[in-house]
């Protein structure tokens, strides 16, 4: 065949999307029992959305959108992240009016033009989870104690929560300043890419991976000498109430995040096991007090995370992580003549009604009516064997020795044995 999947774009194949289920009902849980409720946001939105709640400078919005005009002239575009589509939403319906807040989490695809690689893809999907309208340092807490859960449940080892504070409108201007003057001082030892976007965006400076720029990053001023008294309070407030949690975290100052909404609270989970190659951070998050007034609605403090579903996959497989079981057939029923190939049929019919599943020749084989050697090959990967016999009695294996039984007695066993 002459058409693959795009690149960067990857099928989740049976073999995978199973641990996928697993996951995600692990994660439906956390959510319910941190008062979050799913919601279902469409998977493209108005350009703009992003253009001005990403940000114009972030690498996200000047070359990482998958953009399209529709028939009707429209810029459309897949998103990139769920965040300001979530606030579009929960501000489009009021549902965070009048001081209450609203807890909502969503799963699914997002797009994102990047150089593929191993935990990176160009299609990927992340669960995210948002709390807005609340102002307070403890619904930071409480986003980042339900992130650490999350990967608790799910018995991921090895994670670290690194986290800073970026500061806010009133603080940062300074700390530009401040990070301008130095990087300019050192302009000669920066990545061509950061000595370019130094003047636009000198914070992103602080993130970049090159080895050059990492060591002159490290040396560079502290957000924390620069916050405004709110700021510095709030951050304080967000490290004790981990402390009081006992979930412990590693401060960074060098970490700014690839998205221009936040203010204050930035943090990140990052796995140990990705490290080979691969993209490490399994989870993003912070607070983004100003995103809603920046799409044009009013004043909606806000606090969430996002967590690459494709990279926790990756973790657990390589930590060896239980994904529970797989779900099996229970019962193949197999026709040891044609003439028995109906009642096949029927029963796989009335076992399915009786919440049991069943399978039998039909659909597993190009070719139909396969011999009674083939079927019961198909059989072996099913919990128990059903045996049509030609005087209508059913041959039951599976459960230690074989087992005579009528139609009655097979559904009745099965319910009693499974
Ligand atoms: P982000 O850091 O861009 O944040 O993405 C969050 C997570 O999505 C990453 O830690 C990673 O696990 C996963 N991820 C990102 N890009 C890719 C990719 N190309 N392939 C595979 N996985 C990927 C955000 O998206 C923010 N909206 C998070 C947020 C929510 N902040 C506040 N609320």
């Amino acid at each position: 065949m002459d058409i693959q999947a795009p690149r960067g774009v990857r099928d989740i194949l049976p073999d995978e999307s199973w641990k996928w289920a697993y996951v995600l009902n692990s994660v439906a849980k956390v959510m319910a029992d941190f008062g979050h409720s799913e919601i279902h946001l469409p998977i493209f939105e108005n350009t703009e959305l992003f253009s001005r709640g990403v940000g114009e400078t972030t690498d996200i919005v000047e070359k990482e959108m998958y953009t399209f005009t529709d028939r009707g002239s429209r810029s459309l575009t897949l998103r990139p992240e769920a965040t300001a589509g979530m606030v579009r939403a929960a501000l489009e319906h009021g549902m965070c009016s009048q001081n209450a807040a609203a807890r909502l989490w969503c799963w699914g695809p997002m797009f994102r033009y990047e150089r593929p690689q191993k935990g990176r893809y160009r299609q990927f999907f992340q669960i995210d989870a948002e709390v807005l309208g609340i102002a307070g340092p403890a619904a930071d807490v409480d986003t980042i104690a339900l992130s650490v859960e999350m990967f608790r449940r799910l018995a991921l080892r090895g994670l670290r929560v690194a986290l800073n504070s970026v500061g806010c409108p009133q603080c940062r201007p300074a700390y530009r300043d401040a990070l301008l003057a130095y990087f300019g001082a050192n302009r000669d030892a920066l990545c061509e890419t950061c000595q370019a976007r130094l003047e636009r965006n000198p914070l992103r400076v602080l993130d970049c991976k090159s080895a050059s720029c990492s060591a002159v990053a490290d040396a560079a001023p502290a957000i924390y000498d620069h916050l405004c008294p709110e700021c510095a309070a709030h951050f304080d407030e967000v490290k004790s109430g981990l402390a009081r949690l006992g979930l412990p975290f590693s401060l960074d100052k060098r970490l700014v995040r690839g998205l221009d909404y936040y203010t204050k609270t930035a943090y990140e989970i990052i796995s140990g096991d990705l490290s080979q190659g691969a993209q490490n951070a399994v989870c993003g998050g912070g607070r983004y007090d100003n995103l809603a007034e920046s799409i044009g609605g009013p004043h909606t403090p806000g606090v969430g995370f996002a967590a690459g579903i494709d990279r926790i996959v990756l973790v657990m497989e390589e930590q060896n992580c239980s994904f529970g079981k797989r779900a099996q057939t229970e019962v193949y029923i197999v026709a040891r003549d044609d003439a028995s190939r109906p009642t096949a049929q029927v029963l796989a019919g009335k076992l399915r009604s009786a919440g049991i599943s069943a399978a039998y020749d039909a659909g597993d084989s190009v070719k139909y009516a396969r011999s009674f050697k083939a079927q019961m090959k198909s059989a072996l990967s099913a919990r128990w064997q059903c045996i049509i016999e030609a005087n209508g009695t059913f041959t039951l294996s599976g459960g230690g020795s074989d087992l005579t039984l009528t139609e009655g007695e097979l559904v009745n066993y099965i319910e009693e044995h499974r």
